[in-house]
């Protein structure tokens, strides 16, 4: 890891530096559904790993250890920046809620498919209905304002009714889920259910944002309920995970999260400022967990955490496709 911005010293560096975090945005018209949802979801796991840096390094006596988090914290904020200055301003909220459900929906039939836990496949499927709801809703009141979902869809996720707003809403004790165990887990378990946390995480965030400036009463209720469920989500989520996991067996996972979300980033993308964007984050979080790694060796094995082909699988239906094929699950079903 070469100097960070706060050991450059030189002031005109840090700016210099500083500025090159801010790209210019990619238009929405002109990006591609895939591209976006991959675009957010790339930002969304930059802003988880920062965030639990910070959680990681206050949790932490060993003082290498914490000057370790704290030096990699600094440059995930420069991968927040990033990614989050190619994603178009001019989107409203309303937009950017459809694109935010979009990158929650993909990301729940990708978990599905690849999930070898059942219990966690059913927690994924469980939550694909809430969020096909909370989708159509957020279409509907779009159109009410004027502007399309398939504008920013494109057509590549059909509208549809999931599970209703008023079965979303369940009792604490049916949140908590058998956690995992991390000694016999398989390691992708993890990486899919800190990728879908991060997803979740985002969602609730920029909701909670979005309606504090939000003038309108009636968006702000709507947010206010999603934002509720997705509070339920992330519970259920968290209580998946085993709560044993060290801080940096955490970090590692998350490390991974990041570099298959950006691997993937890096496939879809049209536009090269998408591409290279991914491409820069990726190698630095690859430089990060082979400095967590090694920081591992005097606690235990670290092979687990390794890159393997087995974290680039890609799921073999497509979000649509899947749906379809759940749906109709459902309906034998009954
Ligand atoms: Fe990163
Ligand atoms: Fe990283």
């Amino acid at each position: 890891m070469s100097k960070l911005f706060n050991e450059m010293e030189d002031f005109d560096k840090i700016e210099k530096k500083i500025s090159g975090w801010t790209l210019r945005p990619v238009d929405k018209e002109k990006t591609d559904p895939l591209e976006m949802v991959d675009l957010n979801s790339g930002y969304a796991v930059e802003q988880y790993q920062w965030d639990y840096y910070h959680q990681a390094f206050a949790l932490t006596q060993d003082r290498e250890l914490q000057k370790l988090f704290a030096r990699i914290s600094l440059e995930e904020e420069e991968h927040v920046s990033i990614l989050g200055s190619i994603i178009d301003p001019k989107m409203t909220y309303i937009e950017s809620g459809i694109a935010l459900q979009m990158t929650a929906i993909q990301g729940f039939t990708e978990a599905a498919q690849l999930e070898p836990d059942e219990s966690l496949r059913n927690a994924y499927n469980y939550m694909l209905l809430d969020h096909l709801t909370q989708m159509r809703i957020f279409s509907d009141t779009a159109l009410s304002q004027g502007t399309r979902s398939q504008d920013i869809t494109k057509d590549s996720l059909r509208i549809m009714e999931g599970r209703p707003f008023e079965k979303q809403f369940i009792p604490t004790e049916a949140l908590l889920k058998q956690p995992l165990d991390k000694d016999t887990a398989d390691i992708m378990s993890f990486v899919n259910a800190h990728t879908i946390l991060a997803n979740e995480t985002q969602l609730r965030n920029d909701l909670q944002m979005f309606r504090k400036t939000l003038p309108a009463q009636d968006l702000r209720r709507l947010f206010n309920m999603v934002a509720a469920v997705e509070n339920l989500h992330i519970l259920m989520l968290e209580s998946l995970l085993d709560p044993a996991i060290s801080p940096l067996e955490y970090a590692m996972i998350n490390e991974l999260m990041e570099i298959r979300k950006h691997n993937q980033g890096m496939q879809s993308a049209k536009h090269k400022d998408i591409r290279s964007a991914h491409e820069y984050t990726m190698k630095e979080d690859e430089v990060h967990l082979s400095l967590l790694m090694d920081a591992y060796s005097s606690y235990g094995p670290s092979d687990r955490f390794e890159l393997t082909d087995r974290l680039f699988a890609q799921p073999e239906m497509s979000t649509n496709k899947y749906i379809n094929h759940f749906m109709d699950q459902i309906h034998q079903a009954i």
